[in-house]
């Protein structure tokens, strides 16, 4: 059985590797190409979203920045974000010099907690970034009454573009909204990002900075074409050999050593620091592999629900409405904290590698969380969340015959 791994290209289909591979051949067409790629691929992802303006570049932490340098947050200004969520979305926080502000979660939903958003909110509020968590909605109309008109909504739909709230395009309901398309999102062009924002004076403010980035280097998007292409050749053969040492291992290991699979987080955004070659252009050729999986986005999330339905009915911890629109880019579960390590050690026997968002405060070492202006107790539901969190595969590389064999050998 071809193993099913949670966060490793899970969105790649036969298409997308041919795409890449005719991509990797022609680097004339990589930065820009006769069909202005990347303004198509604006097009598309805007008329999906009811015409809002749609700016691409290099990932959806670019994207936040740039949103919220042409708000004029600064020094002084508070944004009002998750904890539970990924660094990499608090630090452009840091970087425009304002004061990141960690809302705590409902432990039910994953998403923000209205009573602690009431706390939260101060007169040096200027945002709030609302994330739809594993595809959930927020329930934006309660977030607007609670902060009022003069705070700008930002949507963080990293895992839940293409779904609806209320029969509402989520991203297009705050006033602006940032999009990832990196590896294990809900589509993928390995990296990419894209700020959805409704008001034009600051999408012309954006696309000006944008259009005087740098360009990605050959070499980083070199290896964003190969990244799919690797883990289609790593993945079956990963468990192939004997006992740990298999081909898929060795493959991924040196991969890893010659620097070609790419790395998604960088050591100095640990740190809170920018990297200096971001924010950056997005390249037509990932705008190109973007744009294949974009055509796929209803398929991809119609099949998560179906795959979210058999989960639901094995744990029943959500109520999987067939009817409703929002898609689950991954299946959360909690379980005891002690069990954790089994339950991954029985699914990877079976071939099945789960994820842990978000095992950490902002998916982040101990040693990062002072700096990024987290101090311990300051979420305490999201701090007894990430002890307890597994999440359980939705993507097109899982069928519905593989989950229902996944919830069959959990051990839960
Ligand atoms: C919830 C969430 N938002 C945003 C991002 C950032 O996306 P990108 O990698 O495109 O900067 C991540 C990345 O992991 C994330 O988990």
């Amino acid at each position: 059985m071809r193993p099913v791994f949670i966060g490793a290209s899970p969105n790649t289909e036969k298409d997308d590797i041919k795409l890449a591979l005719k991509l990797l051949f022609q680097p004339w067409n990589w930065r820009e190409d006769k069909n202005n790629s990347v303004d198509r691929f604006e097009e598309m992802v805007s008329e999906y979203h009811d015409g809002v303006n749609a700016i691409a570049m290099d990932s959806a932490r670019s994207a936040f920045y740039l949103l919220l340098k042409a708000y004029g947050i600064g020094p002084g200004d508070e944004v009002i974000l998750p904890s539970f969520s990924c660094l990499v979305i608090a630090n452009p926080v840091i970087w425009v010099g304002a004061k990141p502000v960690y809302v705590d979660i409902d432990k039910e939903t994953f998403n923000l907690s209205l009573e602690d958003l009431k706390k939260k909110v101060t007169k040096k509020t200027k945002v709030v970034l609302v994330q739809h968590t594993f595809g959930l909605p927020v329930e934006l109309e309660k977030v607007r009454e609670i902060v009022g008109k003069d705070v700008k909504i930002v949507e963080d739909v990293a895992h839940s573009l293409g779904g609806l709230y209320k029969g509402q395009k989520i991203g297009t309901i705050g006033d602006a909204s940032v999009a990832t398309f990196g590896i294990e999102k809900v589509i993928s062009s390995v990296r990419g990002g894209m700020v959805l924002v409704k008001d034009d004076r600051i999408a012309e403010e954006i696309i000006s900075e944008i259009k005087s980035a740098p360009h990605f280097s050959l070499v980083r998007i070199k290896i964003a074409l190969l990244n799919p292409i690797l883990w289609w050749l790593i993945t079956p053969v990963y468990y192939i050999g004997i006992g740990k040492a298999t081909i898929g291992r060795a493959f991924s290991f040196v991969a890893h050593k010659l620097g070609i699979m790419g790395i998604m987080i960088e050591k100095c955004e640990y740190d809170t620091q920018k990297p200096i070659w971001i924010p950056a252009r997005m390249p037509s050729a990932l705008a190109r592999l973007g744009m294949n999986q974009f055509r796929k986005l209803d398929r991809f999330n119609n099949h998560r629900r179906e795959i979210a339905g058999i989960y639901e009915e094995k744990f029943g911890a959500f109520k999987v409405d067939q009817n409703s629109k929002h898609n689950y880019l991954r299946y959360p579960l909690l379980v005891k904290p002690g069990n954790r390590s089994k339950i991954y050690r029985n699914t990877s026997k079976n071939h099945f590698v789960l994820g842990n968002w978000y095992k950490n405060i902002l998916y982040a070492p101990d040693s990062s969380l002072a700096k990024l202006g987290y101090k311990n107790g300051d979420t305490p539901n999201a701090e007894w969340v990430a002890e307890r969190i597994i999440n359980l595969p939705t993507a097109v590389n899982v069928s519905t015959d593989e989950a229902t064999h996944l919830v069959n050998i959990m051990g839960v």
